[in-house]
C-alpha cells in the first residue's frame, strides 16, 4: 500500500466514522446512554431517600434534532419510572419556530412530581425565551427561572429551585432556594455548571446543569477540544465538585452544530437522591 492509498483509506474511515455518529440522533434514540448516579445529600429527609430525577438536557431541537429523535428520547426517559424530571435548557436551538414540536414531545413526560424546567443559553436565541416558557407553562410543565417548589412527602419537605442561564439571563438563588432551611436541602437547576463557581449557598446539595455536552468530540489522553467553559475540563460531564457545591453534568440528548459525538454518546441521566444513613432508621 502506498502512502498516497493509505492516506485515502485513512480520510474515508475518518468520514465514515463522523457521518455515522452524526447521523446517530437521526436514526434511534438507541444510542443514547441511560446513565445511573446516586447522590447522598446530608439535609434530605429521610422521606426522599431513593427519590429518583430524570435530567433531560440539551436536546438542541433543529434542522439536524428531528422531533422524531425527541419522541423516542421521551418514550425512552418515560419507561425510566422517575419521581421527577428536570430538564436544563437548550431544548431547542436557534429560533422560535421550534418551539411548538420540542414542547409537544415535552408535554408527554412522564413523573410522579411532575416536570420542572429552566432554559440554557439557545432558548435565549430569535427572542425566544418568554414564547418558550409560556409554551411549557401551558404544557404542565413547572417554569423555575429564578424560583422554586416545595415538594412534600409524608411531612416532610424538599427544595427544589433554578435560575436562569448564565450567559443570557440573571440567576437569583435568594429567591429559588427560600424554604431550605439547612445544608444541602437543596437541588438546584442551572443550564450552565460554570454557575457553581460563583455559588456560595451551602443548602445545595447537587446542582443540575448540562450546556457542554461532554465536549461531544473526546480525544483519548487529551479529552474535549471544545469546551463551553471558562474552567477547562472540570465540569466536563457526570458529578462535579465546584467550590461549595456538587453539580451533575449531563453530556445531553441531543447536539449542536456540527452534529457529530465521538466517544461522547448523548445520555439520559437518571439520579438517585440518598439521605444519610443515621436518618433512615
Ligand atoms: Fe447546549
Amino acid at each position: 500500500m502506498t502512502r498516497r492509498d493509505f492516506l485515502s483509506l485513512a480520510a474515508k474511515a475518518i468520514a465514515g466514522t463522523s457521518l455515522g455518529f452524526a447521523l446517530g440522533p437521526f436514526l434511534a434514540a438507541a444510542h443514547c446512554v441511560v446513565t445511573r448516579t446516586s447522590v447522598t445529600l446530608r439535609g434530605l429527609p429521610r422521606e426522599f431517600d431513593g427519590f429518583r430525577i430524570a435530567l433531560l438536557t440539551d436536546l438542541h431541537h433543529s434542522e439536524w434534532i428531528p422531533r422524531s429523535y425527541l419522541r423516542q428520547i421521551v418514550d425512552r426517559t418515560n419507561l425510566q419510572d422517575v419521581d421527577l424530571i428536570a430538564l436544563t435548557g437548550d431544548l431547542i436551538h436557534c429560533g422560535r419556530p421550534w418551539i411548538p414540536g420540542c414542547v409537544s414531545e415535552l408535554s408527554r413526560l412522564q413523573a410522579r412530581r411532575g416536570v420542572v424546567s429552566v432554559l440554557g443559553n439557545h432558548d435565549h436565541a430569535d427572542y425566544a425565551a418568554a414564547p418558550l416558557r409560556h409554551a411549557l407553562r401551558s404544557a404542565g410543565i413547572y417554569d423555575l427561572t429564578n424560583d422554586g417548589i416545595d415538594l412534600r412527602r409524608r411531612g416532610a419537605e424538599f427544595r427544589i429551585g433554578g435560575v436562569g442561564d448564565l450567559w443570557r439571563d440573571r440567576q437569583r438563588p435568594r429567591k429559588a432556594l427560600s424554604g431550605a432551611m439547612s445544608a444541602e436541602s437543596a437541588l438546584l437547576l442551572s443550564h450552565n455548571p460554570d454557575y457553581a463557581e460563583t455559588l456560595r449557598d451551602e443548602r445545595v446539595g447537587l446542582m443540575l446543569s448540562g450546556h457542554t455536552h461532554g465536549g461531544q468530540v473526546i480525544i483519548p489522553g487529551i479529552g474535549a477540544p471544545h469546551l463551553p467553559s471558562r474552567y477547562g475540563q472540570k465540569y466536563r460531564e457526570g458529578l462535579c465538585q465546584g467550590p461549595i457545591v456538587r453539580v451533575y453534568v449531563s453530556r445531553g440528548s441531543g447536539s449542536s452544530f456540527p452534529p457529530v459525538r465521538i466517544a461522547c454518546p448523548p445520555e439520559i441521566a437518571i439520579i438517585t437522591l440518598r439521605s444519610l444513613p443515621e436518618s433512615r432508621t
